[in-house]
C-alpha cells in the first residue's frame, strides 16, 4: 500500500530541502525534521501489548511496543533519516545497508550489509530519500527478507510512480510511505522536480 503524507509542514520542510541554493546544515536540519514527523505517522498502528502499571493514584493498564524496531538506512542518503527516527523511537536498533546506483545502467549494487538480531521478530522500517528507479530500495528489501523479516515498512522521502510500481511489483507486502510522489524520472533517472543527488547534498560532496 501506498501513503503520501499530506501535511502541511511536510511540505513547507521540504520545499526548503528542494531548493537548489539550500545549505547542507539547512538540508540536514530539514531532513532531521521530516523525519520525525514521517516517524510519528508511519508507527501509527504498530502492534501494543497492555502492561499492569500503578501510577501515584492507583493500579491501571499501560501500553508498550509489542514489537521491536529496526531501522534500515539504505547507504549513504538513508542515514539522513536516522537520527530524526530515532528521536522518536529511542530503543530502535539499526541495521545498514549499502547500495549504490551505477551512473549508467541504474543497476543497484550492495556493498555493505549488517544488521541486528532478531530480524524475523521486527518490524524493520527502511529509509531513504529517494525512490527513484526502485531498484536500490527493492534490493535492500530482499535482502532484508534473507533476514527472516516479516513485517517491512518503506520510508523514502520523494518517489516517482515508477518507484513505487516497482517495489509493488517485487514486493507487494511491504507498505511504501512518501513525503511526496513526484512526477517522473528524466533521461539519467533523476527524479523531477525531486532535490537532487540527496547522498550529495547531504553530505556536501557536491
Ligand atoms: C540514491 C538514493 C537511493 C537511490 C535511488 O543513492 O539515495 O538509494 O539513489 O535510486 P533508485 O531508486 O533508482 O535505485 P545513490 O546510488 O546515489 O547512493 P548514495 O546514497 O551513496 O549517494
Ligand atoms: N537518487 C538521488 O539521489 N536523486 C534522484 O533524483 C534519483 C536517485
Amino acid at each position: 500500500m501506498l501513503t503520501v503524507l499530506d501535511h502541511a509542514l511536510i511540505k513547507h520542510k521540504l520545499t526548503i530541502m528542494r531548493q537548489a541554493d539550500t545549505s547542507t546544515y539547512i538540508f540536514k536540519q530539514n531532513l532531521d525534521e521530516i523525519a520525525k514527523l514521517m516517524a510519528y505517522e508511519v508507527t501509527r498502528n504498530i502492534p501494543l501489548k497492555e502492561i499492569p502499571i500503578r501510577t501515584p493514584i492507583c493500579d491501571t493498564t499501560g501500553y508498550e511496543l509489542d514489537q521491536k524496531i529496526v531501522l534500515v538506512p539504505i547507504l549513504r542518503a538513508g542515514i539522513g533519516l536516522v537520527d530524526g527516527f530515532r528521536d522518536i523511537i529511542p530503543t530502535a536498533k539499526i541495521g545498514h545497508i549499502g547500495i549504490f546506483r551505477d551512473e549508467k545502467t541504474l543497476e543497484p549494487h550492495e556493498y555493505f550489509a549488517k544488521f541486528p538480531k532478531d530480524m524475523d521478530k521486527s518490524i524493520v522500517i527502511v529509509t531513504d530519500p529517494m525512490l527513484a528507479t526502485g531498484g536500490s530500495a527493492s534490493a535492500a528489501i530482499t535482502n532484508i527478507k534473507k533476514r527472516g523479516a516479516q513485517k517491512i515498512l518503506l520510508v523514502c522521502l520523494v518517489g516517482v510512480p515508477e518507484g513505487v510500481a516497482r517495489i509493488e511489483q517485487d514486493h507487494p507486502d511491504v507498505d511504501i510511505t512518501l513525503a511526496a510522489l513526484d512526477e517522473k524520472l528524466n533521461e539519467v533517472g533523476y527524479i523531477v522536480p525531486g532535490l537532487g543527488d540527496a547522498g550529495d547534498r547531504l553530505f556536501g560532496t557536491i
